[in-house]
């Protein structure tokens, strides 16, 4: 329980005054614990405003300070709410995290709720086993310069590049990433409307869209899919940053050093872009892409963890995909590679 006089509530929109607090809230918290509390995303959506579909809740103390902040993300409807949230280390260890939690627990529609932390910090991981949360997810963001020397990365024989044309590989583009990720159920079973539903977003560039193809008959081997964030302006504005959106390759191609070719084709295709920085999400467990990514000279830049309440039933209409991890950094399901017998 918070202390008599602490108050929970909620807004859509933060004022001006709400937003400094909130601002220097995140600032104490990123000093003392060495790692800010949410996400760029959650920053972006404070500094410039967002889609509206957010949910600030704030807890004041006796004397009207501010001492807890959460940020819900209610956007998700398949993987379910999800949420980033810091208390004020002058306030802490009197129950505000709690409050918040039950506070967003009420507010997320279907009961589902993610919790983000990141850093991997003790009193994250403290407050989630207090309150039934179990680990879901470990990732890695990793990131790479784009300005420093690219390795060559040469295709295999036999091999050729071309990029995704629009209309004509969803149905064979589909059928390869559901092989490539059949032991990752999370991310493969796609269907062609996942795909299709992507090509309509304004990121979407089928020339940062690398399929290798089997020269002699056309047939698709890997995908190097790349996304650039922050190029069309707009309210979350910031220095472009290229993506290793989605990387996959056909079983029966693997261990031909396509992934670390595939990989290197896409950073060339950003860094011709004009674009200065690279990353991508990992899961900390697929060490077989970790590996890849640190041969082309990736390195880790932060981790994160989600904290799912455990013993929740899944709604049978969502079924399996509704067990996948949607990262605030991220807006489509992550965990985009796999490299499982590529070494
Ligand atoms: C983690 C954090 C939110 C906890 O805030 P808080 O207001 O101190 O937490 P509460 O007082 O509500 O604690 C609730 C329970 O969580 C556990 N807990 C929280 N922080 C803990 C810590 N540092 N060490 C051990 N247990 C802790 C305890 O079981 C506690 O219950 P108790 O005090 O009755 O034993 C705060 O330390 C913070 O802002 N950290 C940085 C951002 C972050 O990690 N966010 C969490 C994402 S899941």
């Amino acid at each position: 329980m918070t202390e008599p006089g602490e108050q929970l509530s909620h807004q859509d929109e933060l004022d001006l005054g709400e937003l400094a607090e909130v601002l220097s809230l995140i600032d104490a918290a990123t000093e003392a614990d060495g790692v800010s509390p949410v996400s760029e995303h959650v920053l972006l959506h404070l500094r410039h405003g967002g889609d509206g579909e957010a949910d600030n809740l704030l807890v004041h103390s006796v004397d009207g300070r501010l001492a807890g902040y959460a940020h819900l993300d209610r956007t998700d409807l398949v993987g379910g709410s999800s949420a980033e949230l810091a208390v004020h280390p002058e306030h802490r260890r009197r129950g505000v995290a709690g409050a918040l939690v039950r506070g967003l627990e009420a507010r997320s529609p279907d009961g589902r709720l993610r919790l983000w932390a990141h850093g991997q910090l003790p009193g994250a991981r403290a407050l989630a086993d207090r309150f039934g949360y179990r680990q879901a997810r470990v990732l890695w963001q990793m990131r790479r310069s784009l300005l420093s020397g690219l390795p060559t990365g040469p295709m295999p024989q036999g091999v050729e590049l071309r990029t995704f044309v629009v209309g004509r590989d969803e149905q064979a583009w589909t059928k390869l990433n559901n092989r490539a990720f059949a032991n990752h159920p999370d991310q493969g079973g796609w269907s062609v409307s996942q795909i299709q539903m992507r090509e309509k977003e304004t990121w979407f560039d089928p020339e940062g869209f690398l399929l290798a193809v089997d020269t002699a008959d056309g047939r698709l081997l890997g995908f190097h899919w790349t996304k650039v964030h922050g190029r069309d302006g707009g309210p979350h504005a910031h220095e472009p940053i290229g993506e290793v959106y989605a990387l996959g390759i056909d079983p029966s191609a693997q261990g031909r050093g396509l992934a670390p070719a595939l990989t290197v084709a896409g950073l060339r295709y950003l860094r011709n872009l004009g674009l200065s920085q690279v990353m991508l999400y990992v899961d900390e467990a697929n060490t077989g892409a970790i590996r890849v990514y640190e041969r082309v000279g990736f390195t880790r830049w932060d981790v994160d963890v989600s904290y799912r309440r455990s013993g929740l039933a899944l709604d049978p209409a969502i079924g399996r995909r509704g067990q996948e991890e949607h990262h605030p950094d991220h807006e489509e399901p992550e965990e985009p590679f796999d490299d499982q017998t590529e070494h």
